[in-house]
């Protein structure tokens, strides 16, 4: 017998991020989730992530100047973006872009842990780069460059949109970004894990990870909470439309997790969010939308005795859609959140490693012999 989705299977010690799924509760390297969200920057997460400790103030000084310094893209690989056909979908255009990124870093081919540090930090600092660029070369627009002394999350928002975003945005991405760098065992780190097992470079891991990171089970489901939110369109339309796609048999993007048996404890922090920025906007439409669905989902899943709560991206939706983000875009915020976890993930690998290569169970036939062309039917 197989272990379809390999549910449960340990494969390897992390030192990084522990969840407890019945509890729901999720900590980096020995912080509540929590906590990070509150009282640090995506920065000092990254820092957290990459070195195993919080950083103190000339660390910190230190390590926004490294990734201010490495925002820059190569213009080749802006190139290369204008060649794609404009309706190439971001993740899709992200995943060319950072593997073509390869080509170009001093350090492709060193994989001593000195090496993939330095690449961790690049390809941290060049993400929001390559999305943003490709959020307006599709637009036939010029991409903007980055500027310094804004922070990695406003200065995304500020690419992707020309303006700078006022205190509340910035933080908002901020707190959004930490949310996201990190999960356990998810099914892009893995891919990363196995893809640098082998002694591929990081690039390799990198691309890896943002193919696997693209489908609607995993990183997709944000854009597909969007468009939910967008089809229903009313508060008052929520609770019809969500008991028909389950009459269908249909999942509800942003509920469900592999791992949480209780609610996603990222979730509460972006429906707090989601509520400081409808209040500045002044339109609770799609909290209103939100929180219809999210009690249908609570009554009939209480009625199928499922365990199903909103995950990260159930409220992560109508976030990135206050800030502006373009909806096909909201899983390559989730990729350039998630590269300090991958690429920290990787270095952890690549100090114990040992190839990663599991086993099937062949259920095919036997005994078979090859016939002559002309004989087979
Ligand atoms: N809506 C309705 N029912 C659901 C949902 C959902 N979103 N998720 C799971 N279920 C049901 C399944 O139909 C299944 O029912 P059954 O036992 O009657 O067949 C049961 O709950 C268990 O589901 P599994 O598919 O076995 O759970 P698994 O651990 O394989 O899947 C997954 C987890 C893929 C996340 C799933 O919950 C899902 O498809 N959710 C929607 C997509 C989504 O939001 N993905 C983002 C995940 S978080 C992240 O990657 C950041």
């Amino acid at each position: 017998m197989s272990n379809r989705g390999l549910e449960g299977v340990v494969v390897a010690d992390t030192e990084l991020s522990k969840i407890y799924g019945e509890e729901g509760r999720l900590v980096y390297r020995g912080y509540e989730i929590e906590d990070l969200a509150e009282n640090a920057t995506f920065e000092e997460v990254c820092y957290l992530l990459l070195y195993g400790e919080l950083p103190n103030s000339a660390q910190l000084t230190d390590f926004r100047r490294q990734l201010e310094s490495e925002r820059t893209v190569p213009g080749a690989v802006l190139d290369l973006l204008r060649l794609l056909p404009r309706d190439t979908h971001p993740m899709a255009a992200l995943r060319t872009a950072a593997s073509a990124l390869a080509g170009f870093d001093p350090d492709a081919r060193d994989m001593t842990e000195e090496a993939n540090f330095r690449k961790a930090i690049r390809l941290t600092a060049q993400m929001p780069t390559l999305t943003a660029a490709w959020g307006r070369i599709r637009n036939g627009q010029e991409p903007i460059a980055p500027r310094d002394g804004l922070g990695h999350a406003a200065n995304f928002l500020y690419m992707l949109t020309g303006e700078t975003p006022d205190e509340l945005r910035a933080r908002t991405m901020d707190v959004a970004f930490t949310l996201h760098a990190e999960h356990g065992m998810n099914a892009s780190t893995f891919a990363a894990r196995v893809t640098v097992a082998t002694l591929a470079d990081m690039h390799s891991g990198l691309t890896s990870a943002i193919g696997t990171l693209k489908g609607p089970l995993h990183g997709g489901a944000n854009e597909r909470v969007m468009h939910m939110l967008l089809e229903i369109g009313e508060p008052d339309r929520a609770e019809a439309w969500v008991r028909d796609a389950l009459a269908r048999g249909e999942r509800i993007m942003g509920f469900g997790h592999r791992v949480y048996r209780a609610l996603d404890p990222r979730a509460p922090i972006l429906r707090s969010l989601a509520m400081q920025l409808a209040a500045q906007g002044g339109d609770t439409r799609w909290l209103d939308i939100a929180s219809r669905i999210e009690s249908v989902m609570r009554e009939e899943m209480d009625r199928r005795g499922k365990k199903i709560y909103p995950n990260v991206d159930f409220y992560s939706a109508s976030v990135y859609y206050t800030l502006g983000i373009p909806t096909d875009m909201f899983t390559n915020v989730f990729a350039m959140a998630r590269t300090p976890g991958w690429t920290a993930h990787m270095i952890e690998q690549l100090r114990d490693n040992r190839l990663i290569r599991p086993k099937a169970n062949y259920v095919g036939p036997l005994d078979k012999k090859v016939q002559p062309i002309e004989k087979r039917g």
